[in-house]
């Protein structure tokens, strides 16, 4: 039986390529050659999210990116005049709004919708009026979902992170406890007319479980395929990680199903 939902996408995150590269501050590794063969290994879009402090992507990056591309690009920016400024020259398929803190490491948490959901409906209305998917990146959190409906997101991706560290942990109830609230969440986003995507922190051992679930059309991945192309190459990393969201989603719905 056919996931009557659809097939599920892999996007590839190429922000860690350029943490590398600006490391030594030079050319190279390129983030745009990493982009096209993570194309040719079966990447159904790129992700680059472009910080405030470019501590990673740069604008030239960005630019790059939209120029040569032939998967959607999914911009990753914080909800500012002047990421929305940039958004609106490139009008990339996709933006996905993540809150930002300088200090982080990487995003920690979703995004506040619900305390801001003015705000952020007047943020993103010119961005769908370009013609972007518009997505919130929140935690898998019942308010933020309807609050997501509400400001007229066409997209919500659920922050798999606690999940994926409760798994690293070996803490099996908290494990279960959040893979059950990104379950439900999928669910009832997907109630509410919203396309579901999740990401952060997905690795070969937390995937499948993820994959599993109907509603969830896209999985954004970064971290850990650019850590594991170290071993193993980036065409092999992300081949894997497609082949483990294949086999989770053929064991939830049938052979000859992605
Ligand atoms: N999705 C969003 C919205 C993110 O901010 C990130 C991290 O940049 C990812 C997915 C990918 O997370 P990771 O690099 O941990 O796979």
């Amino acid at each position: 039986m056919d996931n009557p939902l659809g097939r599920l996408r892999l996007g590839v995150n190429i922000d860690h390529v350029a943490t590398v590269r600006n490391a030594r501050g030079g050319a190279y590794p390129d983030p745009l050659r990493a982009a096209l063969l993570a194309e040719k290994a079966g990447a159904d879009g790129i992700t680059a999210h472009l910080r405030e402090d470019r501590r990673h992507i740069t604008d030239p990056d960005i630019e790059r990116l939209a120029k040569n591309l032939t998967v959607p690009l999914n911009f990753e920016m914080a909800a500012t005049p002047e990421m929305q400024a940039i958004a609106l020259r490139h009008v990339p398929h996709a933006v996905c709004i993540v809150p930002e803190k300088r200090e982080e490491k990487t995003t920690e948490g979703g995004l506040e919708v619900a305390k801001q959901e003015n705000q952020l409906a007047h943020f993103i209305a010119p961005l769908r009026d370009a013609g972007c998917r518009v997505s919130m990146f929140i935690a898998a959190d019942m308010k933020q979902v309807e609050a997501s409906a509400r400001i007229g997101a066409q997209v919500v991706e659920l922050h798999t992170g606690a999940y994926c560290d409760a798994v690293t942990e070996g803490d099996r109830s908290a494990a279960d406890r959040e893979l059950a609230a990104l379950r439900d969440m999928s669910a009832y986003a997907h109630e509410l007319g919203l396309e579901v995507h999740a990401g952060h922190g997905i690795t070969y051992d937390t995937v499948k479980p993820i994959a599993a679930f109907p509603e969830v059309m896209e999985l954004n991945i970064g971290h850990f395929l650019i850590g594991e192309a170290i071993f193993s190459g980036l065409d092999s990393a992300i081949r894997r990680m497609r082949a483990l969201m294949d086999e989770a989603r053929n064991e939830a719905f049938g052979e000859g199903v992605a």
